[in-house]
């Protein structure tokens, strides 16, 4: 089969794992309308190209945080990327690094943030943390982090308990007993242990969440590292503004690839005013639905300044290891650049918000 967009990628990825993974990975909360609906929102937007500007010298490259990347996409933090392949977490960060993005390392990871650190030192990582009731697991976890050179810390604040993933549950789904969530593997972390074939993540990694989460402990956060804070789970202006007035520097618009609140909003449609409202004075990223290069331009023009991709990293992965995520990165890449070039965008800042709108817009 020739795979030449992501959605090739999601099909055969189909037709290799076994039902325990697939379900895993495609599923998200409740009925699932969320899910649909992260998608199908960037079809019910028009891209407004413009015509007759020099194109001689376009690029895709952006800067954020001190460093340039080659494109405005970068991989978002999902679980167990093992599952998918042998390669798992080291083939994707390998991967972002040979394609000049940013690999995010979920704290529920198959190898261990360590390992991943020493086989992909080229690739600009940021660590997702989530916070432990003992936060001591979590204090070491950071400073492991840190050393490990690790650039941002991404706290993921949308799962403070878990979203009803019904095909999990129907499945009764567990971490496969040839696998270990890694992070919790190290003498450091002896509060939280990973415990293969029991329901690993489901009620024992999950139940050591910290319920008890407020901005109080952002502020802790900001304080404890040397590492830029990055918020991930925002669907609100109001809580945009707070993670400003708090002095985090940056979000990510994000609903956990619908897999935590059901009808909550799709990524695209939360974006927008959430970038007007926090747009202008702090980093705003987001992800969520992005399936093609037409995708990353309307989360661009709409104010986010880098996007990042769960699922279809995770189909890339499967299909062909390191070398699948690279070439789904590949054919991102070349789609959004051959769109801005069709729509008269040299580079990315000149993806501006008047180049997108909604379908509604024509039948006023
Ligand atoms: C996730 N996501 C996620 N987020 C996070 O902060 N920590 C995590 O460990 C995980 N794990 C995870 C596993 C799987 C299988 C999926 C599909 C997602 C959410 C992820 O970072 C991201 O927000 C969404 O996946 C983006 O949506 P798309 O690109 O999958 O539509």
């Amino acid at each position: 089969m020739s795979l030449i967009c992501l959605n090739d990628y999601e099909r055969a990825a189909s037709a290799i794992l076994d039902k325990l993974a697939l379900d895993y990975y495609k599923g998200g909360a409740g009925d699932e309308l969320t899910l649909k609906n992260n998608v199908e929102a960037y079809s019910r937007l028009r891209i407004r190209p413009r015509f007759l500007r020099d194109l001689t010298e376009t690029n895709t490259r952006c800067s954020l945080l001190g460093n340039e990347y080659k494109m405005p996409i970068g991989i978002a933090p999902s679980a167990m990327q093992k599952m998918a392949h042998p390669e798992g977490e080291i083939g994707a960060a390998i991967a972002a690094g040979k394609a000049g993005c940013v690999y995010i390392l979920s704290t529920l990871s198959t190898t261990s943030l360590e390992d991943v650190a020493e086989a992909a030192p080229d690739t600009h990582k940021w660590f997702q943390l989530y916070i432990f009731k003992n936060r001591a697991v979590t204090e070491s976890m950071i400073r492991r982090a840190e050393k490990a050179g690790y650039e941002a810390l991404v706290v993921t604040i949308d799962a403070p308990v878990r979203g009803t993933r019904r095909s999990d549950i129907k499945n009764n789904f567990r971490v496969p007993p040839h696998l270990k969530l890694e992070n919790f593997c190290g003498e450091l972390c002896n509060g939280v242990r990973c415990q293969p074939g029991v329901a690993g993540v489901n009620h024992f990694l999950i139940s050591k969440f910290d319920t008890s989460l407020t901005w109080k402990d952002i502020d802790w956060l900001i304080e404890f590292t040397k590492l830029p804070v990055i918020l991930k789970g925002i669907l609100t202006p109001e809580d945009a503004q707070l993670a400003y007035e708090h002095g985090v520097r940056g979000i990510i618009v994000s609903n956990h690839g619908a897999r935590q609140v059901d009808t909550a909003p799709a990524t695209i449609e939360a974006l927008p005013e959430i970038s007007r409202a926090v747009g202008d004075k702090m980093l705003v990223m987001m992800d969520g639905g992005i399936r093609a290069g037409n995708d990353v331009f309307k989360a661009l023009a709409l104010g986010a300044k880098m996007v990042f991709l769960g699922r279809s990293v995770l189909w890339g992965l499967t299909v062909g290891g390191q070398k699948g995520v690279e070439d789904v990165l590949e054919i991102i890449h070349t789609d959004l650049e051959l769109l801005m070039g069709l729509c008269g965008c040299v580079n990315v800042k000149e993806i501006k918000p008047q180049m997108v709108v909604h379908e509604s817009y024509y039948w006023k």
